[in-house]
């Protein structure tokens, strides 16, 4: 039984907030997600009762600091099945990214080496790999759809047809359709091609169980904002030996243990050679309540929730007129959609003066245009704390909106 009023209590900005004077509705869970209470409270004990440095230090509050961090980083290995050393700190999932790109990519691939993307990826799975064409003379090429799916079929085609294929890198669940690949089948075909895969998990992690070692991926990357948890702090899993063998992205404090007049520099291992710097402690504290408040539910019980939460909601959107939708078959809790005749942007600043939150536009998926035949579409996205009561407003603005726009239009 999935405790919703018990959950929605333990989130401020489910209490009573309003928008334009109306009750908050929010559906932009894709972007980011609201913080349970277990999470700013972790976040304020941090700052109130334990504020030191990381790794500087040889006296008790540091010492604490050291554990707690350590103890996240379990969490994290525990929560998407690696180990411990497996886990680095990011910024969230664009800077993960990055640090495959610039680690991994730009010492190992040369002019004419292929990374294989989709259309479907957002900016911080595609920029990345751009700036390390111009660099080496790789160069990216697209893998055909299935209906606007990537399948494993399509992947196995794209290896016949490009040479030297050296990175796969998709998102696991596309942050517009929601579509979830077969990261598995993917891992499996890149492997066989001598190929690595990376597996963007923003838009999965924080809603499906994600298991690394099981999926046999060689990267995942993700942000703890879209599960709970703080902005500016995510999280690099790599396979421990890629992780060893990448070069240096930043340098400075905390990443090495020695370097010496004649530029000689002696990194730690990995992860801590990633970490340079002062590390996002609160962000890392406020990440692991969020990773205990997502245990305390059960990733399992989310999806399900999410799923059940979709199904009501395209139930009833079938019922508008006009309103057409992208992805009616998608397992997840993001919803693409337009008014036919509307601007994306029209019909999410109309929902806004209801007091309902939607992204409207491209989602950073600056290619899509080339998969919907639109170029922007309304998301409605879904959490585990969404209610079917907020649903209810959603669509019921939306039918009356039709009257609304259909007024203002003729
Ligand atoms: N990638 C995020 C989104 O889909 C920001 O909204």
């Amino acid at each position: 039984m999935y405790k919703l009023d018990e959950i929605r209590n333990q989130f401020p900005m489910l209490n009573n907030k309003t928008m334009q004077g109306q009750p908050l509705v929010f559906l932009d869970n894709a972007s980011t997600t609201f913080k349970p209470y277990s999470v700013i409270k972790a976040i304020e004990e941090y700052y109130s009762d334990y504020t030191a440095n990381h790794h500087r230090g040889d006296y008790d509050l540091c010492y604490k600091v050291d554990m707690k961090v350590q103890e996240v980083r379990r969490k994290i290995a525990n929560f998407i099945n690696s180990e411990v050393n497996e886990v680095v700190f990011t910024s969230g999932d664009t800077e993960a990214l990055n640090l495959i790109a610039y680690g991994y990519a730009l010492s190992n691939l040369k002019k004419d080496d292929v990374i294989l993307l989709s259309l479907e990826e957002h900016a911080s799975n595609t920029l990345p790999w751009y700036r390390i064409c111009e660099l080496t003379g790789a160069r990216v090429e697209f893998v055909d759809l299935e209906d606007k799916k990537i399948t494993v079929n399509k992947v196995k085609e794209a290896f016949n047809k490009y040479q030297n294929i050296k990175i796969v890198s998709f998102a696991h669940v596309g942050n517009v359709l929601g579509y979830e690949i077969d990261a598995k089948s993917i891992a499996k075909v890149a492997h066989e091609h001598n190929a690595i895969f990376v597996l963007d998990g923003a838009q999965s992690v924080p809603h499906i169980k994600t298991d690394f070692k099981d999926l046999d991926v060689d990267f995942i990357t993700f942000s703890a904002h879209k599960m709970c948890g703080p902005t500016g702090i995510g999280a690099l899993i790599g396979k421990y030996e890629l992780l060893q063998k990448m070069s240096l992205f930043k340098t400075g404090g905390g990443m090495n243990v020695k370097f010496n007049k004649n530029m000689e520099v002696i990194p730690l291992d990995a992860p801590n050679k990633f970490e340079a710097g002062t590390l996002n402690i609160a962000g890392i504290i406020g990440f692991g309540a969020a990773i205990d408040f997502i245990n305390s539910i059960g990733i399992d019980n989310i999806h399900n929730y999410e799923l059940e939460l979709a199904d009501y909601a395209l139930s009833k959107l079938e019922k508008c007129k006009d309103i057409v939708i992208y992805n009616k078959d998608s397992k997840s809790g993001i919803i693409a959609f337009n008014r036919v005749g509307v601007f994306a942007q029209d019909e999410a600043t109309l929902l806004n003066s209801k007091g309902i939150a939607v992204r409207s536009g491209q989602h950073c998926a600056k290619m899509i245009d080339e998969v919907i035949d639109t170029v922007a579409t309304v998301r409605a996205s879904f959490y585990l704390y969404t209610s079917k009561k907020e649903i209810d407003v959603f669509v019921d603005n939306l039918i009356n909106g039709g009257d609304i726009l259909d007024a203002y239009f003729k």
